[in-house]
């Protein structure tokens, strides 16, 4: 089992190529009404969830709903390719904000993985999108990108079997709220434990002060 530890309420940022599996993973472990979906607003907005003239506007939606979400202390997940610090940032700035933790879970299947599940699918994507976005992936994590940003926890899927073997651990934790100081909080206070903390545990992907503790290339394993 890949035991993968999400402090709720937090950010959690699916990020992966088209083809990999985002949606299929947001399916199975989250409630449809935790995710907000780049391609589920382009087909609000458009009629074709692929319709990229509308993405500019669904994006703009998105950030919106995720801001939203989570100054309410909500868990939200995201389903989008999010594979650039450029599509990633605008996020992490609305978890920042909200003072809720930002989790990062990779599908970093093998391409030719990847490139058959699209081809295979009912919407095909133009393969030479889904080659950009392997090659922009490779990138980020051979690149070590995301470790300079503010992750609470970097999951790196790299298999079938790894997607397989993935469970994820809810973790209560306390929250604040966002920017305004009047807000309640909205998951009640313990007394061991501080708002934005997560508690330690060996196996957890995130430590107390909310950092990454292990490597984006190992993923955890139990
Ligand atoms: P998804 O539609 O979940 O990929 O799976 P995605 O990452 O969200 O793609 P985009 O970004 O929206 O374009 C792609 C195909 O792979 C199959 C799905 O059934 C779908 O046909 N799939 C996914 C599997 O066969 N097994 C899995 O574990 C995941
Ligand atoms: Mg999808």
């Amino acid at each position: 089992m890949i035991r993968i530890v999400i402090p709720e309420p937090s950010l959690v940022l699916l990020i992966g190529a088209a083809g990999a599996g985002k949606s299929t993973f947001a399916a199975r472990h989250f409630g449809a009404d935790e995710v907000c979906s780049s391609d589920g607003l382009r087909e609000v907005l458009s009629g074709n969830p692929a319709d990229q003239s509308v993405s500019r506007r669904a994006f703009a939606i998105l950030h919106r709903d995720v801001e939203r979400r989570l100054q309410e202390g909500r868990l939200t997940v995201v389903d989008a390719t999010n594979l650039t610090e450029h599509q990633r940032r605008p996020l992490l700035r609305r978890a920042a904000a909200a003072q809720v933790p930002t989790i990062a879970i990779v599908l970093d299947l093998p391409a030719n993985i990847v490139r058959s599940r699209n081809a295979g699918r009912d919407r095909v994507v133009d393969p030479d999108v889904v080659e950009r976005h392997l090659a922009t992936l490779r990138r980020t994590v051979d690149g070590d990108e995301l470790h300079r940003e503010d992750l609470a926890g970097i999951i790196l899927l790299r298999s079938e079997d790894d997607v397989a073997r993935a469970r994820i651990e809810r973790r209560p934790t306390p929250h604040e709220g966002g920017r305004s100081a009047d807000r309640a909080p909205v998951t009640h206070r313990s007394a061991d434990r501080q708002p934005g903390r997560v508690p330690d545990d060996e196996s957890s992907t995130t430590r107390p002060n909310g950092r990454a503790r292990n490597s984006t290339h190992t993923p955890l394993r139990r």
